[in-house]
C-alpha cells in the first residue's frame, strides 16, 4: 500500500477546462504546469487528470484513439513528462485516467478488428459470428463494417468493448473464456499502457468503469481476478503507484480486486445523493437545509462498506466529478460549506473537483459538447480572474463558454473573502493534514439520536458536529473540548449542544 495515500488530498483536473496557456481556447498541459502552485496552495498533494490521450472526443476523451499519445490540443508526451517532473518537485503526485473497458472506434486495434480478413486484433473486441446474430441482452452495433459480425459497445456507440472474455458463456460460438490467449493479450496490452506511463513518471491511475471488463460476470469474480493480477504487477514493479477505481463497491473493488481506493458514488445504492444531492432523495438528502436528512440511513449504508474495507484501502468521497451536476445546482452556500467540512474530515482519500473550491455554478442550459450532454454544465472553464474569459484563455473563443453571470465566482474574488467556500475548503484541508486523527486511516464513530440531525462523528480525539438544518437544533452529547473550527455558532449546556442553523463545529477532547 503506497504510504502517501494516508495523507493524500486529490484535485481533479478536467484538462480542456483548466487553463489555456496558448490562447487556442482549450486548456492544456502547459497551463496545468503554470497552475501547480495554485493546486498546492489549496493543500492538495495529488491530482487526478482526466484523459489527455489522442481521441476524436466523442466522449470527452474517454474514447481513446491512442493510449500512448497525448492529444495535440493538450500538448506533447514531453509536456506530460514535464508535468510529472514539475509536480513532483512541489510534492504533488499525478494519477492519469486509465480507460480499460473500451477504446474509440477509431483506435488502430479496432480498425484492424473490423476488417473481414482475420488478423492479430480480430478478438481484441467482441464480435458475433454473423450480422444476423444479435442477442438482445447485449448492446451491439450491427451491420456497419465489412466484417460479418456485430460488436459489443461498452458505453456510447463509438466505444466498442475490449475483449476480456466471458465468465458465464451463453453463446460459445463467439464468447471466449477469460483464459483464452486473445483475452489474456488484452490484459497484457493494458498492462503495457500502464507501464508506459508509470515509467515516464505517472504515479498511478484512476480507472474508468473498472468493473466492466469481463462480460456475464454479475458477481464480478473474473473481473476482480484480472485486477488482482494487475495489483500483483504493481506491488512488484511500482509499489508506490496508486489505483482508484470507479466501481463504487468497496468490498469488491478494494477487498476482492485490490484497488487502493474506490469512489463513493451512486452506482450501487444511493449513498452519494443521499448526502449531498436532492434527486430522488428529495427532502431526505442529509445536507438539505429544509429536509429531514437521516444520517442513520447513510451510516447504515456506509459503515458496513467502510468496516469491511478499511484495513485494505480507502473509500473516496468527492465534492463532485465531471459526470454529475455541481453541488451548487442543489445546495446554498452555507450548506456547501458544511458538505466540504464533511468530505474533508471523513476517513479515506478525498477528491476536490476543479472549481468546486470557489463554488462554480452548474451551467445547466448549455448545448452538449463532446459527448457531455447533461454533464457539460459541470465542465466549463475554470474561473480565475475578472479579466477576459475570466482569466481562462486569451483566445477570442473558448471551447465551452465561461460563466457569464455578473456574480460569477473567481479565484481572485474568493481567495480573500473570509466568508467564502474557498476559505472553508482550504481551512479543512489544512486541518486534515495537521491532525493525524483526520488522515485516511483514522478511526470513525458516528454519534446520533435516532438518525435525526444534528449528528456528529468522532475521529480519535476530534469530534465533528453538524447541524445541516435551517433552524437551531440540539443534540445530547457527553463530549466537551476546545473548539478547533466552526461555521456558524454552537454552545454546550446541560449535556447538550445547541447549534445555530446550518452550522459545524470541530472540537478537540484531548
Ligand atoms: C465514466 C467517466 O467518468 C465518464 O465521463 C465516461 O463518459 C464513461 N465512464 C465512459 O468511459
Amino acid at each position: 500500500m503506497p504510504e502517501w495515500l494516508n495523507d493524500a488530498v486529490f484535485y481533479e483536473i478536467y484538462p480542456q477546462s483548466f487553463y489555456d496557456s496558448n490562447g487556442d481556447g482549450i486548456g492544456d498541459i502547459k497551463g496545468i504546469i503554470q497552475k501547480l502552485d495554485y493546486v498546492k496552495g489549496l493543500g492538495c498533494n495529488a491530482i487526478w487528470l482526466n484523459p489527455v490521450y489522442d481521441s476524436p472526443f466523442m466522449d470527452g476523451g474517454y474514447d481513446v484513439r491512442n493510449y500512448k499519445q497525448v492529444a495535440k490540443r493538450y500538448g506533447t508526451n514531453d509536456d506530460l513528462v514535464n508535468l510529472f517532473n514539475e509536480a513532483h518537485k512541489k510534492g504533488i503526485k499525478i494519477l492519469l485516467d486509465l480507460v480499460p473497458g473500451h477504446t474509440s472506434d477509431t483506435h488502430e486495434w479496432f480498425l484492424n478488428a473490423k476488417k473481414a480478413a482475420e488478423n492479430e486484433y480480430s478478438n481484441r473486441y467482441i464480435f458475433t459470428k454473423s450480422v444476423w446474430d444479435a442477442p438482445p441482452q447485449y448492446r451491439m452495433m450491427c451491420g456497419i463494417c465489412e466484417r460479418n459480425g456485430n460488436y459489443l459497445v461498452n458505453y456510447f456507440s463509438s466505444q466498442p468493448a475490449l475483449n476480456y472474455g466471458f465468465y458465464e458463456i451463453t453463446h460459445p460460438e463467439w464468447q471466449l473464456p477469460t483464459d483464452h490467449p486473445d483475452c489474456v493479450a488484452t490484459v497484457e496490452a493494458i498492462k503495457d499502457v500502464m507501464r508506459f506511463w508509470l515509467d515516464k513518471g505517472a504515479d498511478g491511475f484512476r480507472v474508468d468503469m473498472a468493473d466492466s471488463l469481463v462480460k456475464n460476470d454479475d458477481e464480478k469474480i473474473a473481473t476482480a481476478k484480472i485486477w488482482r493480477g494487475i495489483r500483483k504487477m504493481l506491488d512488484k514493479e511500482y509499489p508506490e503507484a496508486a489505483m482508484v477505481s470507479e466501481w463504487c463497491s468497496p468490498e469488491r473493488a478494494i477487498n476482492n480486486a485490490g484497488f487502493h481506493m474506490d469512489f463513493y458514488l451512486d452506482h450501487y445504492g444511493n449513498g452519494y445523493s443521499r448526502l449531498f444531492r436532492y434527486g430522488e432523495w428529495g427532502n431526505e438528502a442529509v445536507f438539505n437545509p429544509n429536509g429531514k436528512g437521516s444520517i442513520k440511513a447513510f451510516a447504515e449504508e456506509y459503515l458496513p462498506a467502510y468496516e469491511i474495507s478499511k484495513n485494505n484501502g480507502y473509500i473516496s468521497f468527492m465534492t463532485n466529478n465531471h459526470d454529475m451536476p455541481r453541488v451548487t445546482a442543489y445546495l446554498d452556500k452555507q450548506a456547501i460549506k458544511l458538505v466540504n467540512a464533511f468530505i474533508f474530515t471523513m476517513p479515506g482519500v478525498p477528491f476536490l473537483y476543479y472549481g468546486d473550491e470557489i463554488g462554480m455554478k452548474y451551467q445547466g442550459d448549455l448545448v452538449s459538447k463532446e459527448g457531455g450532454f447533461s454533464r457539460t454544465g459541470s465542465r466549463t472553464p475554470m474561473q480565475w480572474t475578472s479579466g477576459k474569459n475570466l482569466g481562462f484563455s486569451t483566445g477570442d473563443e473558448t471551447y465551452l463558454p465561461v460563466d457569464k453571470s455578473t456574480d460569477a465566482p473567481t479565484v481572485e474574488n474568493q481567495i480573500n473573502d473570509s466568508d467564502s467556500i474557498y476559505k472553508v475548503v482550504t481551512d479543512m484541508i489544512a486541518l486534515r493534514h495537521k491532525y493525524d486523527d483526520l488522515h485516511g486511516n483514522g478511526e470513525l464513530e458516528f454519534i446520533y439520536e435516532d438518525g435525526k440531525v444534528p449528528f456528529a462523528y468522532r475521529r480519535g480525539n476530534l469530534i465533528m458536529y453538524f447541524n445541516p438544518l435551517a433552524v437551531e437544533s440540539t443534540m445530547q452529547t457527553a463530549y466537551r473540548g476546545d473548539v478547533i473550527y466552526k461555521i456558524g455558532n454552537a454552545r454546550f449546556s446541560d449535556g447538550k449542544i445547541i447549534m445555530s442553523p446550518q452550522s459545524f463545529v470541530m472540537i478537540n477532547i484531548k
